[in-house]
């Protein structure tokens, strides 16, 4: 891990940033010198007297996109030796924990934020990572690269309670297990017994049972089938991995066929 994150967004609405990541857990990550963040407005690299950044697209169809030569002067500026180059788009790799871990132990990112109908394809060539929040489109990549920020930010050691990250390992690659506080009654709902029992081993295996109920019901594609719940009863194909969607017809680049996060380890929740 990096002593200190760089992360540099370009954006034509840099005062988005840090937004949300002002507050909370990022907000003490970023205070407390993690990371620095820094947003530099796109339009400083935009073209004549009006700074432009977008054209028609060629061959036609609805829409302005955004033109390469801005956005390669501005990779040219902040990129330095070592940034790694995230372009949010809907057509790239899914995100995903492993890739907020890989992400996390690098030393310089940089999101290079599209805005209008999308970019001119040779933008793609330019950066190392397409990474996509889920198959639906978002006005522009200043909220998915939001997203992506905060999930890196709280993995950076020191940004949360490490105590806190132990204690849900066991349940990882489920979904959390229900949590209660007081009061032990509520419109008629009692606290489940075990959990004031005392009895640690019988928490543990209630945690881990409910766990794999919720994650069951919600994200069977996490798990696999429970057992004995059809004719096949077992792992299914790909070993009950979660699956990952390609994300729609977009081409990835040469870079990023070599840049794949290392998702061998399954999806941690708790982390
Ligand atoms: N830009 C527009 N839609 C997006 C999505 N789903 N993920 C990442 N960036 C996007």
């Amino acid at each position: 891990m990096p002593d200190v994150l760089r992360i540099d967004v370009v954006s034509l609405f840099p005062g988005v940033f840090p937004g949300p990541l002002a507050e909370s857990i990022p907000g003490r990550a970023l205070e407390r010198g993690l990371a620095e963040l820094r947003s530099h407005d796109l339009r400083e690299w935009g073209l004549g007297r009006h700074r432009s950044v977008d054209d028609y697209t060629y061959g036609g169809g609805a829409g302005m996109i955004m033109r390469p030569e801005p956005a390669a002067a501005a990779l040219d500026a902040v990129r330095g030796d070592d940034g790694f180059v995230v372009l949010p788009d809907p057509g790239g790799e899914v995100f995903s924990q492993a890739r907020a871990r890989d992400l996390a132990a690098r030393p310089h990112l940089v999101f290079l934020c599209p805005r209008y109908e999308g970019v001119d394809d040779r933008i793609r060539r330019m950066v190392d990572l397409e990474l996509s929040l889920g198959d639906y489109v978002l006005s522009g990549g200043e909220l998915a690269a939001l997203v992506v920020i905060d999930a890196v930010l709280r993995l950076l050691p020191g940004a949360i309670d490490a105590s806190s990250t132990e204690e849900e390992s066991f349940t990882a690659g489920l979904l959390e297990y229900p949590q209660y506080t007081r009061p032990p009654s509520f419109r008629g709902e009692r606290v489940p017994e075990v959990l004031v029992s005392g009895d640690h081993a019988a928490v543990a295996r209630w945690r881990r049972d409910r766990a794999l109920e919720r994650t069951r019901r919600h994200r069977p594609e996490l798990v696999g089938p429970e057992p004995g719940s059809g004719p096949v009863s077992g792992r299914t194909e790909g070993g009950g991995r979660p699956a990952r969607q390609s994300g729609g017809a977009s081409g990835r680049t040469a870079r990023q066929g070599h840049d794949r996060a290392d998702d061998s380890d399954r999806w941690d929740p708790g982390e």
